[in-house]
């Protein structure tokens, strides 16, 4: 595929400034309560990524952060929604868990169908969705947050196939982390994080799917945010931006250091609405 073919789609998504972000608690590996964050920087790099997406032209809604929720600037993790239904979020961890009602709030303040979960997920950390593949298909991550009840629960709220994809690696240990969208039918992804039978059910389903390394996922190069040609990621993911570009995507860098002392970045911080 050239260049030119990389069509970009106007997208809507949700954030929540880094007003309360700190790490006071480690619930998962990139964690060290012991370094302080700035929160400063933080909020800037923060106001540059919603930025980026504005002046992509996309636009943007803002969820208020609330004092005591620090990682609620990770909005993927709040709910998934396809097609106006909403599956919202049911945390596994107790320090993230209110976060899910304010999330509940938002979507209550529009015109969605939105759906109490039953079964642990973390909405967009755990769920992606690709419209074009195979007339509209969900990719489900488990093994560390997520349990696969919630896929199967999903697939009854969204009325769309899951495929539940097997996450090995703590480091990696939302879907988000491990694998992208990169438009509406192709995917990136960091095969060693999935056990092998999930990495044939990957190859099966995207062949042309960009693979990357250790080094891109170390430098969160698979939290990303894409919209079927501009590919919002890390500065620090430098080859990942390379493989990118070479698939004729094109890179958007924004530098988001303090987050990802919270074990996230761009695609954490991002959740997309799709009406
Ligand atoms: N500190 C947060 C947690 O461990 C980071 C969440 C990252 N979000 C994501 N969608 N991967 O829950």
């Amino acid at each position: 595929m050239t260049h030119q073919e990389r069509m970009p789609r106007t997208r809507t998504y949700l954030m929540c400034p880094p007003r309360h972000f700190t790490v006071e608690y480690a619930i998962n590996p990139w964690m060290d309560p012991s370094v302080a964050v700035d929160g400063g920087l933080a909020l800037k790099q923060w106001e540059q990524l919603r930025d980026a997406l504005t002046d992509l032209g996309h636009t943007v809604h803002t969820l208020d952060p609330e004092p005591g929720l620090p990682d609620m600037v990770f909005a993927a993790n709040g709910a998934f929604s396809v097609d106006g239904v909403v599956y919202g979020a049911r945390f596994r961890h107790p320090q993230r868990a209110p976060e899910a009602a304010f999330h509940r709030a938002f979507y209550a303040g529009g015109a969605w169908d939105f759906r109490e979960p039953h079964h642990v997920n973390e909405g967009e950390g755990d769920f992606a969705y690709l419209p074009g593949a195979y007339g509209g298909l969900i990719l489900a991550g488990y093994g560390f947050r997520t349990e696969p009840a919630a896929h199967a629960e999903a697939q009854d709220v969204l009325g769309r196939p899951v495929v539940s994809l097997h996450l090995v690696d703590a480091s990696y240990y939302h879907l988000d982390t491990a694998l992208a969208a990169l438009d509406d039918a192709n995917v990136v992804y960091y095969p060693e994080a999935f056990s092998p039978a999930s990495q044939r059910v990957l190859r099966q389903l995207f062949p042309d799917a960009v693979l990357a390394d250790r080094a891109d996922a170390e430098a969160f190069g698979l939290n990303l945010v894409g919209d079927g040609r501009h590919v919002v990621l890390n500065t620090e993911a430098t080859g990942m931006a390379g493989k990118l570009r070479a698939a004729g995507y094109e890179p958007v860098p924004v530098e988001l250091g303090e987050l990802k002392r919270g074990g996230g970045s761009v695609k954490c911080a991002v959740a997309e609405l799709r009406a």
